[in-house]
């Protein structure tokens, strides 16, 4: 196997360890029950409390450690190129709504740090989108265009300070970036204080949309409430046939240490070289954090190893980073117009609420998830409120996109059943690996461990059926299809799927 460079582990984890919550062992009824407990769902739960309902938050694991713990949090209303997109798809007015509304929320982890004075690293960046190719300084003129049409503070200019040159790049001021764990466990705490609930290690696996709600968990507690928020990353529910309308992309990311008189001052990203998106965070001793996310993938495809060491190597020459220090990767969802669904789930439902869809963005639309959510079930409105809504039509634009996801999905669901798969036979995987078998007829999912024992489950994903694939870099199987993700001994990292992968006998003689 391939040495990586740093820790495999993600520095918000690192640095802030987890505050273990109790798990749900007996029925609960609240005003509103949120299921999943990363930004979304928190920013969703402490809102509602804020506003004097009772809340319970169930999550699967443990909080603020999904998606949310493994970002790079960046803060800001400048997502890439999105708004010469967003006035071509849905015009000006959606532009500025979405402008707006990203703004707001910005500005809302500043007030809402210093209301509850919270420390969590917040600092106020510049943000850029830049191009080093010539040939397409244009779109960055055009999203200049857009983004101050659309009421950005936006501006074009070539001096960034990256240690290279730019062809061009859109500057957008009063952007932020965060540590995002000490941020939202400080939300968790005074969740509490109002008398919110929190439950970790509870796995939500039923939802009964009667007039009240209920939530079945794993272990068959329930929470009953007028309102649910499902708010875990990749919808685990799909009332709404969301599953044709959400592509999931896996990023890594890696991190070391620089003086900071070299650290670059602003939050960067370019979507040449398969995406290149960096920030820097503080360190003590006169030192800076840089942290490098890129290498897209989808997940159950693609050599990690490989793309791992290709961002390691980026960053240790781009910037004269000496050490990689960590190295993490995680997925997000998008949308097929690029829009995050943040609204009620689907046309026939009043209580059932989803908030999904964040194409790399989910810091600043998490929060604004939570305030829109917030509002809409207690009676209230947003000016976006529409533009969000999981429940809009798609128009001709959407479509190819929408095909060509419908395409992928098929393509693995019969694809990765008749494809002769890695290896023969289980003597095949070395110890440490992992690969898809066919045995007695059956595909199974084996891994060798490092001491030569095998683990091995179905390769057939819980979720829908379509076959895992193994992640030699993070010991993991991952499905192509919607993106679950399952532990070597088929536990559920990631959802949709919510129950594990079976184990299997592959010892066992016919
Ligand atoms: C590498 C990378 C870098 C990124 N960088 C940025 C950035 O700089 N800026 C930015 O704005 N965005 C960024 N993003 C996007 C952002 O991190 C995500 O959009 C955001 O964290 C998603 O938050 P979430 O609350 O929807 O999901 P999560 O944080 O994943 O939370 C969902 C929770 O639901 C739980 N759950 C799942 N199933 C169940 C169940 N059945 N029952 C109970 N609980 C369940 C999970 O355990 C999880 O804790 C990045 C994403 C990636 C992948
Ligand atoms: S995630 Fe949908 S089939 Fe595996």
């Amino acid at each position: 196997m391939t040495t990586l460079p740093g820790t495999h582990e993600s520095y918000w984890m690192d640095t802030v360890p987890p505050t273990p919550h109790p798990a749900l062992d007996g029925d609960v009824e609240v005003d509103v029950a949120v299921v999943g407990g990363g930004i979304a769902g928190l920013c969703t739960a402490w809102e509602l409390a804020r506003e004097g309902r009772s809340v319970a938050v169930l999550e699967a694991d443990r909080v603020a450690a999904g998606t949310t713990g493994y970002t790079t949090a960046k803060l800001s209303a400048l997502h890439g190129l999105v708004y010469a997109r967003l006035r071509r798809t849905h015009g000006v007015e959606g532009a500025r709504l979405y402008a707006r509304s990203q703004q707001e929320a910005v500005e809302h982890v500043a007030e809402v740090s210093a209301e509850l004075g919270i420390d969590c690293d917040l600092e106020h960046v510049p943000a850029y989108s830049y191009v080093e190719s010539a040939d397409r300084v244009d779109q960055v003129r055009a999203e200049v265009d857009a983004a101050r049409e659309a009421g950005l503070p936006a501006s074009f200019t070539t001096d960034t300070g990256l240690p290279f040159d730019v062809a061009g790049a859109v500057r957008v001021t009063g952007q932020a970036q965060f540590h995002p764990r000490k941020y939202l466990l400080a939300l968790v705490a005074d969740l509490l204080d109002r008398g919110g609930q929190v439950y970790e290690r509870t796995r939500v696996v039923g939802l009964d949309e009667g007039s009240p709600c209920r939530v079945t968990a794993e272990n068959g507690a329930t929470v009953t409430a007028r309102d649910i928020v499902v708010a875990t990353h990749y919808p685990v529910f799909d009332r709404a046939l969301m599953f044709s309308r959400l592509e999931p992309h896996r990023e890594l990311v890696v991190a070391g240490p620089l003086p900071a008189d070299r650290a670059p001052g602003g939050a960067y990203l370019t979507s040449e070289q398969n995406t290149r998106s960096v920030r820097t965070a503080p360190l003590n001793g006169g030192r800076r954090l840089l942290i490098v996310t890129g290498e897209v993938f989808k997940p159950g495809t693609g050599d990690t190893e490989e793309s791992y060491l290709r961002l390691a190597e980026w960053t240790r020459e781009r910037f004269g980073v000496e050490e990689i220090t960590h190295r993490w990767a995680a997925q997000d969802n998008h949308t097929t117009d690029r829009v995050p669904y943040v609204g009620l789930f689907h046309p026939g439902t009043r209580h059932v609420w989803v908030a999904t869809g964040y194409g790399a963005w989910g810091m600043s639309n998490g929060v604004m998830s939570g305030r829109l959510l917030a509002s809409l079930i207690t009676g209230g409105s947003a000016p976006w409120a529409e533009l969000y809504d999981p429940r809009r039509l798609r128009g001709l634009r959407d479509a190819p996109a929408f095909f060509k996801l419908q395409a992928s999905v098929a393509r693995h669901f019969i694809g990765d059943r008749v494809a002769t798969t890695h290896v023969d036979s289980v003597d095949e995987i070395p110890p440490g690996s992992g690969a898809v078998v066919r045995v007695h007829g059956r595909r199974c999912a084996v891994y060798r461990d490092d001491s030569g024992d095998v683990h091995a489950v179905s390769a057939r994903c819980t979720h829908l059926g379509c076959i895992v694939a193994f992640n030699a870099a993070e010991e993991a199987w991952e499905c192509p299809c919607h993106g679950s993700r399952f532990g070597v001994d088929g536990r559920v990292v990631h959802g949709p799927a919510t129950r594990p992968l079976e184990p299997v006998d592959v010892e066992r003689p016919r």
